[in-house]
């Protein structure tokens, strides 16, 4: 028979309070935010479990004026220390992405599905590990936030997590990416691969065919910020 203790643990890996309340940050998302309100009340958020393994909140980064929303899965290890979305070697290469398919970084708003780095220690090393649906629901507040205040005109998924989240839990990737979806969140919403996919490719002529294929994703982005109809 499970013990108390291990039924704990599960349910608070499965985001559930001892108690039963479903985990939410919802009661911390200030009421009529502005970006820098949002990420200084996400500085203090413990919505979720997720905050205590992270060392802080890496809140989503760029104009209020973006017209082109990214959003990742959560903050990697370096991105944990920097508490800055996409510094590490994934957001170099969505840095070099981006710049190829001429969509100016500065000019875009760059965020996550979850706000904490979700790892498990292995040795001295710091391995990422999933969010879970229910810490993904937990989060969403900060990014129904973060969509409400930029109100970008195209938002892109980067990766499964992502599309899966906001687009739909049947969304493939593989099947979809770079097609415009049908989306309440915004005028144009697609998804394409994830940065860092590409970095796990097996060999460099690998790694170079996924590059392209990802910058010719996001080439359709913009064309759309120029009025040009899909
Ligand atoms: N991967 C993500 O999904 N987001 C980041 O910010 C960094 C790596």
């Amino acid at each position: 028979m499970e013990g108390v203790c291990a039924a704990v643990s599960r349910d608070i890996s499965e985001g559930v309070r001892a108690g039963g309340e479903t985990e939410s940050a919802a009661a911390y998302v200030p009421e009529r935010p502005t970006l820098s309100g949002l990420q200084e009340a996400a500085a203090g958020c413990r919505g979720c479990h997720l905050w205590e393994r992270g060392t802080q909140t890496v809140f989503g980064e760029g104009s209020p004026d973006a017209e082109v929303m990214l959003v990742g899965e959560q903050p990697g290890d370096q991105e944990d220390l920097a508490g800055k979305p996409f510094v590490g070697p994934a957001g170099r290469l969505l840095d070099r992405a981006l710049e190829e398919a001429g969509i100016d970084r500065r000019q875009a708003y760059v965020t996550n599905v979850v706000k904490h780095f979700k790892w498990e220690p292995r040795g001295k090393r710091r391995i990422h590990q999933k969010p879970s649906w229910s810490e993904i629901a937990a989060c969403r507040p900060w990014l129904d936030a973060e969509l409400d205040v930029v109100e970008p005109e195209v938002v892109v998924c980067l990766g499964a997590t992502a599309a899966q989240a906001l687009i739909g839990r049947d969304f493939r990737v593989s099947r979809r990416r770079g097609e415009l979806v049908e989306s309440p969140l915004a005028r144009y919403v697609l998804a394409t691969v994830h940065p860092s996919s590409i970095l796990r490719q097996r060999d460099d002529a690998l790694r170079e065919a996924e590059f392209a294929t990802f910058v010719e994703d996001l080439r359709v982005v913009p064309p759309l910020l120029n009025g040009q109809s899909p």
